[in-house]
């Protein structure tokens, strides 16, 4: 089931996130919708406050990127209740853009590689360390359990720039192909 995307200006998305337990309900089914809401609308990454729910749940497939990258294109993850553990101080500088944002991507600067624990689908706990887009992107969606989105870190003469078109997003005059949730 595709689920509407809350968008720029919705508090869920500034909202604290809570660890789940693997009871929670009808917890597979959410995980898959999230895909499905992510693939419909194009994207790479989704976290749970994207759709409305304030807990602590992300997912990712690099797969449209294969052909660019074959050993991006196979990472495919489901991370509950992650912990962030270690983040390089050496930083990288690479545009963003967020399915809450549409139409607007900046250049934002990331930790070049991290180290995150975080439990699967089974809820078997993994730490892995991820470096170059894959840590990017995880650090996007892990940005998102924080109550942050990517415009947080940009400069504030580039975010003063964006500002009007923020200011529609939030009023919901934005235009994207797939369904949203304004505020
Ligand atoms: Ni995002």
């Amino acid at each position: 089931m595709i689920l509407p995307i809350y968008t720029y200006g919705h508090p869920v998305l500034r909202k604290p996130t809570e660890n789940i337990s693997s009871d929670y309900p009808e917890l597979p089914s959410l995980i898959k919708n999230m895909f499905d809401t992510m693939y419909h609308a194009d994207g790479i990454g989704l976290a749970a406050p994207q759709i409305g729910l304030a807990i602590r749940l992300l997912v990712i497939d690099l797969a449209p990127l294969k052909e660019d990258d074959p050993d991006l294109g196979t990472f495919k993850v489901v991370m509950i209740n992650p912990t962030m553990l270690e983040m390089s101080e050496e930083e990288e500088e690479a545009s963003e853009g967020c399915l809450s944002i549409p139409g607007i991507s900046e250049k934002v600067k990331r930790s070049e590689w991290i180290k995150i624990k975080y439990l699967d689908e089974q809820f078997n706990e993994h730490t892995e360390e991820f470096e170059g887009f894959k840590a990017r992107v995880v650090q996007h969606e892990y940005d998102h359990l924080e109550g942050s989105l990517f415009t947080d870190h940009i400069n504030p003469l580039r975010r003063q720039l964006i500002k009007s078109r923020l200011t529609n997003i939030v009023k919901g005059k934005a235009t994207c192909d797939y369904k949203i949730k304004t505020a």
